[in-house]
């Protein structure tokens, strides 16, 4: 039998927790036969909440869980694990500033990213969902220097699930059929959702989503607001925003930078930029990537026509913007 892999999930007392650390111990996200260790994070007044979550993992007696430590002790959660999956963070919450929000993530990640670095298992792979996600994994990278970049991510896979859901609604196709749409960017209402490069697999070969939909406004328009949008219409109907799609994603997330992308198949990551498709090198930002033997690497020579490269632009412009707030909050 394998031994079993620790994974952290912080702010696991919230919405999204409470819908990933069951698919976590199923297997949803490091598959069907990899027994797991969950370590479970949230800050004092969410310890008893915590500990509910906790109590329940037990009561669902699932076979691959080998263990659940709840705790509000960051040291003790990140001690040894392997995979990290950042769900914790401060929210925005009416009349409050920009900068306040970012102040207080930019704290909570600072600190995350030294009990990470000193604690974590070797080759600890993390991802940052908590918002603003780029940024945040931008500053638990700065402040966990010896953890490798390639090993920080934070997560636009839910973006991507959400372009591919709204292509195959659109032709009427199932979803598992399309693929190789593309989130550029920020995990933020500015994101690139491009479909230039993205097909539907039809009875022989596969075909471009760009010739099937034939309505460049369409996709140019109404396709693009709808993905970049879909997190706020999804809070207006639910009045809570989005928490099964988003743990679904981030189990998708840490299944394919593990397990590997499928041959042909390229999936979006919030990584570290190289200065590939000139996007600003030192930047979270979401490529196309494929992922092998446990690592990722961004799509290389995709053709970028002038319509995506503004959007990829505006989108780094924004990343650079807040990357600039992050530090000033530093100071
Ligand atoms: P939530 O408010 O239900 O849960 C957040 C939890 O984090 C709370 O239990 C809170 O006590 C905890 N927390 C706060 N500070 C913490 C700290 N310093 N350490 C550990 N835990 C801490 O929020 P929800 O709905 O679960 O969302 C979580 C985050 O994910 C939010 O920032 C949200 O904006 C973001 N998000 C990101 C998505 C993405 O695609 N990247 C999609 C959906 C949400």
């Amino acid at each position: 039998a394998k031994d079993p892999v620790s994974v952290l999930v912080t702010g696991a007392a919230g919405q999204i927790g409470y819908a990933l650390v069951p698919m976590i111990a199923r297997g949803v996200m490091l598959g069907p036969d990899q027994p797991v260790r969950l370590h479970l994070l949230d800050i004092p007044p969410a310890a008893e909440a915590l500990n509910g979550v906790k109590m329940e993992l037990i009561d669902a007696a699932f076979p691959l869980l080998k263990g659940v430590v709840a705790t509000t002790d960051v040291i003790e959660a990140c001690t040894g694990v392997n995979i990290a999956v950042m769900v914790g963070g401060f929210p925005r919450k009416e009349g409050m500033e920009r900068k306040d929000v970012m102040s207080k993530n930019v704290s909570i990640y600072k600190s995350q990213a030294s009990a990470l670095e000193q604690h974590a298992a070797a080759g600890c792979k993390v991802l940052v969902v908590a918002n603003p996600a780029n940024t945040n994994a931008l500053i638990l990278k700065e402040f966990a220097p010896s953890i490798p970049e390639k090993n920080i991510t934070c997560l636009t896979r839910l973006d991507h699930n959400r372009a591919l859901g709204q292509i195959s609604e659109r032709l009427n196709v199932q979803v598992s059929d399309v693929k190789n749409v593309i989130i550029w960017g920020n995990h933020s209402s500015t994101q690139y959702p491009d479909v230039s490069h993205a097909t539907v697999k039809a009875q022989h070969g596969e075909k471009h989503v760009r010739e099937l939909v034939a309505d460049d406004e369409w996709l140019r328009g109404e396709f693009i607001t709808t993905v970049q949008q879909r997190g706020a219409a999804i809070i207006k109907a639910r009045k809570l925003s989005s928490a099964l799609s988003a743990a679904s994603s981030a189990c998708d997330h840490i299944r394919d930078w593990v397990l590997g992308t499928p041959e042909g198949t390229w999936v979006s990551m919030g990584v570290y930029s190289d200065g590939s498709y000139n996007v600003p090198a030192g930047l979270i930002y979401s490529f196309p990537v494929t992922c092998r033997d446990g690592e990722w690497s961004i799509v290389q020579g995709l053709s970028i026509d002038e319509f995506s490269r503004k959007k990829l632009d505006a989108t780094a412009e924004e990343l650079t913007e807040e990357k600039a707030l992050a530090y000033s909050c530093l100071s």
